[in-house]
């Protein structure tokens, strides 16, 4: 399974935070925003990663992430030269999906909840179609409303409806089987000239080949793209670690799957040990649950 996180736009309700800097280098409390779609995805177990991104933001995420070997990941990078749509991942992607199943995350998009590992991973087995998730919410007219039958096939999807049939909405994170290229390239765009992911999902609807899980109370969703989304999402992370712990904290995730050892994370950690998030990267390796620490590199 492979991971794409789209990180291009152009961010525009952000004006003019986003002048300068990419929507989702913007920090969500101690992390650039883009830590939290990654860290989703790899807590379904995807380590190979393709992040798009524009031609001038591009190289400030490549600075952000590396190569992702660090973490026991492989980090690349395409550039989308222009807001040419979310579907438009799968061309610029293209190459990058190659023969594999495709994992799509939206680089503004922080979802937390206890069953995302569980859910994830089933839902990445043997995908034939396309899984959507979806989350209710209180005015859902500018999303993307869902319909499902009980046996979770989506049933209907309705772009920004006026009168919404229910109150799920399609949240940024889609999980694909190998043919969404072709579907990809067989679409034209929109009105408003971008290849839409509803037009996408509405193929595998037909197709009867389009599941929704719906996340239920005890998942969190925040679209951080607006100023109140970006301010909740920094209030909530904040609200969540004051208990100790780390939300996307990228070295825990990688030490607790087993991608790198006690000792590489903890010197990872150390190498930013005046910030809090360093500290605790150094102090969740320190753990005797991952076996004494037998190299700290200096
Ligand atoms: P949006 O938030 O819908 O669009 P945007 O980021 O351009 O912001 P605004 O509406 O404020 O102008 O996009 C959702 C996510 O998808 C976001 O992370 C940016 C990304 N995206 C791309 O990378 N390329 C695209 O062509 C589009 C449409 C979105």
């Amino acid at each position: 399974m492979k991971g794409i996180i789209l990180a291009g736009g152009t961010g525009t309700r952000l004006y003019p935070l986003t002048f300068a800097l990419s929507k989702q280098l913007l920090p969500v409390y101690d992390k650039p925003m883009i830590y939290y779609p990654l860290s989703t995805l790899m807590l379904g177990g995807v380590r190979d990663f393709l992040v798009i991104s524009t031609p001038t933001d591009l190289p400030l995420f490549q600075k952000a992430l590396g190569d992702g070997a660090e973490l026991g990941l492989r980090i690349s990078y395409a550039e989308q030269p222009q807001a040419a749509g979310i579907a438009d991942a799968f061309r610029v992607g293209a190459e990058f999906v190659g023969s594999d199943s495709v994992s799509l995350v939206l680089g503004d998009n922080i979802f937390h909840s206890p069953e995302l590992p569980d859910v994830l991973a089933r839902s990445m087995k043997d995908v034939d179609g396309c899984v959507l998730f979806g989350h209710s919410v209180a005015d859902p007219r500018p999303y993307g409303v869902v319909e499902k039958a009980p046996d979770g096939r989506v049933i209907g999807i309705e772009e920004k409806p006026s009168k919404p049939r229910s109150s799920e909405i399609a949240t940024g994170l889609y999980i694909y089987s190998n043919d969404v290229v072709e579907i990809a390239h067989s679409i034209t765009p929109s009105a408003r000239g971008e290849l839409e992911i509803t037009d996408v999902n509405r193929v595998y609807l037909q197709q009867g080949r389009a599941r929704l899980h719906s996340f239920g109370a005890e998942t969190t969703w925040l679209d951080a793209g607006t100023y109140d989304g970006l301010l909740d999402a920094t209030h909530f992370v904040r609200e969540q670690q004051r208990s100790g712990g780390r939300i996307a904290c990228l070295e825990e995730i990688a030490l607790r799957r087993g991608y790198i050892d006690a000792g590489s994370c903890y010197s990872l950690g150390k190498k930013h040990k005046n910030s809090g998030y360093g500290q605790y990267v150094m102090e969740i390796a320190s753990d005797t649950r991952w076996g004494r620490l037998t190299y700290v590199a200096q």
